[in-house]
């Protein structure tokens, strides 16, 4: 009798323990900072063939992608501003869920698995596009 209330507990802490191990290893990836500023930012700034820049609609615009303006003269932004760029996109993503993350739907195709409506186009035709996946990478908790 007293092996088996033993053999009991013994069995329930094994199974709270992986219990406990499958949520911390679904847990939501943390958002990097430095691999925002160095690989996603530049995607914001960068020419695309038959489209607007990102930043031409969204230095400071008054929808919720809202990216800091560049000092004058400047090519990309300080250190203070790219942090206020950080804080505001992460908003827009569900760490560890590029698909369902505001930010990487609004401006891919919706043949892509985008939304259907955005007045700054359709920068992205597929998950395929590399600079959607530098955004999904960063979503999925890449670092440099
Ligand atoms: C020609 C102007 C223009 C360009 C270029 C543009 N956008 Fe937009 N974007 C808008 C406008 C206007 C809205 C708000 C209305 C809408 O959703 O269409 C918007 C909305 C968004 C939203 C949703 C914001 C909210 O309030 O929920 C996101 C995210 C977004 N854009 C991302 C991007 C990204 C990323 C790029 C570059 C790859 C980009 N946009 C390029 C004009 C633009």
């Amino acid at each position: 009798m007293a092996v088996r209330r033993v053999k009991l507990v013994v069995m329930a802490a094994l199974f709270a323990g992986a219990a406990t191990y499958s949520i911390a290893s679904r847990a939501a990836p943390a958002l990097d900072y430095e691999f925002f500023k160095a690989r996603v930012q530049p995607v914001f700034l960068q020419k695309r063939d038959g489209h607007t820049r990102c930043y031409v609609c969204h230095a400071e615009s008054n929808n919720a992608f809202r990216l800091e303006r560049l000092s004058p003269g400047a090519s990309t932004w300080s250190e203070e501003q790219s942090r206020k760029n950080f804080e505001m996109a992460s908003i827009l993503v569900n760490p560890g869920d590029p698909a369902t993350s505001r930010l990487l739907q609004q401006p891919l195709a919706p043949e892509g698995g985008g939304n259907v409506f955005h007045s700054g186009g359709r920068q992205f035709a597929s998950k395929d596009d590399p600079n959607w996946k530098i955004l999904a990478d960063w979503v999925n908790g890449e670092k440099l």
